[in-house]
């Protein structure tokens, strides 16, 4: 009775721990990817605090508490006139990440949510935290504040070439490109030395300028005594990333490294009412257009704006337009405009026909998973690369921002609608992404349990992590066999001469006597 007791008290506290997760850089997209990690671990019966940007929309739900960092979103609104786009970079592209991810840190460390989270007994206990670690890493101190349970890292940022390297990873230039750039798994001998050139840049930069600042910045609040963040990041047990082989492409991983590409994907549930007998009564189609979270379609000039009117104009398909602002003038009366829409549910309808979207991440993961073809209009970030993978499967079509006029987005929304080649590009992503043994949700969770029952993961580390990276790329013996075959080279050239000199000379000698 007492054993039985026992072992259920035992597999309950196995099975339902504390977990606290981090989420340091605001972001309502890269929340949404990290709220589905936090929500599938509490519908396993693990208890969530998550530290967060992003207030929740509803009640909490059970056994998932908030800590809300609160007002950054004010200051960012107020600094950044929305869609005040420039064409920028990969290397302005990662500084302004940089830059972003230090501003949130000060500011982060002055809200009273965290506060909130410091003032906890000293002795609770997390059994657990979790950090999404994109580009940031002021708050691992935590680690220690909570007597150093295990922790794991988390990026929705793809696999930012910075942690692939911390976690111990060979960042193979020659054929994985740079997220930020437009070049394939197939490189010419120009683009993988840019590759190369964007990749270490990242790494340099972090290292050389980022590092410093963010060490300060931590010291300054921590204490002097604080460890430096990158022995944190050492001991940091696993990375969960959002790349998976085929909505990216194959790439090589170590053991500490879980490709869980797409976690935040799920099957869609029925429309609200309204929207339901829209999308059913849409006999010729629907077309989905969105901006994603962070861009405005309302802030879009008024000449692309009545581009977009103009050729939706001309389309028998229903169109859904999230829309911030209140009306277009002009609008025909197939165009619906909201503030939001339920974006998965949509996607998932049997009538969706296109999906006009400005491809960030998410958004193209979506369409992928639903099996939408799609036409992209990238503004910023990774965006245009995004778009650019996909239409080079040709699921997808490339139109400039800056050519938004009706022709052009007649011409490519046509093509994607009328040549079925996308569509069927497009199932057969989905049909292979979708069959694996596990979702990708459902292995981030094994990956995160399988830590809490192991503490140490040491013995999935590449020795690579600890070693310098002459030493991982053989450039050291490269360079021994360099100096090796040099002088193999010289004794041959000067051999014969120096033979001949010795000989005359001794020659020179006897005939001397
Ligand atoms: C919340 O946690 C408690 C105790 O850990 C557990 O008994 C309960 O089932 C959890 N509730 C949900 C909705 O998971
Ligand atoms: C669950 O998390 C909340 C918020 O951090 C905390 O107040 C509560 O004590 C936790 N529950 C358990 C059973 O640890
Ligand atoms: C945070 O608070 C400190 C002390 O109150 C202040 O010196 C610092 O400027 C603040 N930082 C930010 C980013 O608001
Ligand atoms: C990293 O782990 C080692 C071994 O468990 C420990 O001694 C050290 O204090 C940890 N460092 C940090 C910064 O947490
Ligand atoms: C802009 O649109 C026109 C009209 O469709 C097209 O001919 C042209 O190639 C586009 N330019 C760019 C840079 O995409």
């Amino acid at each position: 009775m007492l054993l039985v007791f026992l072992l259920t008290f035992l597999l309950h506290y196995a099975t339902c721990a504390n977990i606290l997760y981090v989420a340091p850089i605001a972001s309502p997209s890269l929340q949404r990817w990290n709220r589905a990690l936090a929500m599938g671990l509490r519908n396993r019966g693990h208890n969530i605090t998550m530290l967060s940007h992003d207030a929740e929309k509803g009640p909490l739900p059970q056994n998932f508490s908030l800590i809300l960092l609160e007002g950054i979103y004010d200051i960012l609104d107020s600094k950044f006139e929305s869609n005040e786009i420039k064409e920028d970079t990969a290397v302005k592209t990662m500084r302004a990440l940089f830059k972003h991810v230090e501003f949130c840190c000060g500011h982060d460390f002055n809200t009273t949510g965290f506060k909130t989270l410091q003032e906890y007994p000293k002795t609770f206990k997390f059994d657990l935290i979790i950090f999404d670690a994109s580009y940031g890493r002021c708050f691992y101190p935590l680690i220690t504040r909570f007597n150093n349970p295990p922790a794991v890292a988390v990026t929705p940022y793809r696999l930012p070439p910075i942690l692939s390297n911390a976690f111990g990873n060979h960042l193979h230039t020659s054929y994985t490109p740079y997220y930020n750039t437009e070049f394939s798994t197939k490189m010419s001998f120009l683009e993988r030395l840019w590759n190369f050139f964007y990749t270490y840049v990242e790494v340099m930069y972090r290292k050389n300028s980022f590092s410093p600042k963010e060490n300060k910045l931590v010291k300054d609040y921590f204490g002097e005594e604080t460890p430096s963040l990158r022995d944190y990041e050492r001991n940091m047990s696993l990375l969960l990333a959002n790349v998976d082989f085929i909505f990216d492409f194959p790439m090589a991983l170590p053991p500490n490294i879980i490709a869980v590409g797409g976690l935040h994907l799920t099957p869609s549930k029925p429309l609200p009412k309204d929207l339901q007998k829209i999308m059913d009564d849409s006999k010729n189609g629907v077309i989905y257009f969105s901006l994603g979270s962070y861009l405005r379609s309302d802030k879009l000039t008024t000449a692309q704006q009545e581009g977009l009117v103009e050729a939706f104009e001309q389309l028998p398909q229903t169109i859904l337009w999230k829309f911030e602002g209140d009306s277009i003038p002009g609008l025909s009366s197939n165009v619906i405009l909201r503030k939001s829409f339920p974006q998965n549910d949509i996607l998932g309808h049997k009538n969706i026909k296109l999906f006009i979207t400005h491809g960030g991440i998410l958004s193209t993961q979506e369409a992928m998973f639903h099996a939408v073809p799609v036409v992209g209009i990238p503004f910023r970030s990774d965006q245009r690369a995004n778009i650019r993978r996909m239409e080079r499967r040709q699921t997808a079509r490339l139109i400039n921002y800056k050519n938004l006029t009706a022709a052009h987005i007649l011409e490519n929304v046509m093509e994607v609608l009328s040549n079925p080649i996308y569509k069927n590009n497009m199932r057969l992503v989905a049909r292979r992404y979708r069959d694996q043994p596990l979702t990708a949700l459902q292995r981030g969770i094994y990956w995160i349990e399988y830590v809490m029952r192991h503490k140490n993961v040491d013995h999935l580390v590449l020795p690579a992590r600890d070693m310098d990276g002459y030493q991982t790329a053989n450039l050291d013996i490269l360079a021994c066999l360099l100096m090796m075959c040099v002088m193999i080279y010289i004794s041959y050239l000067f051999l014969p001469a120096a033979l001949r000199i010795t000989y005359e000379t001794l020659r020179n000698h006897i005939q001397a006597k």
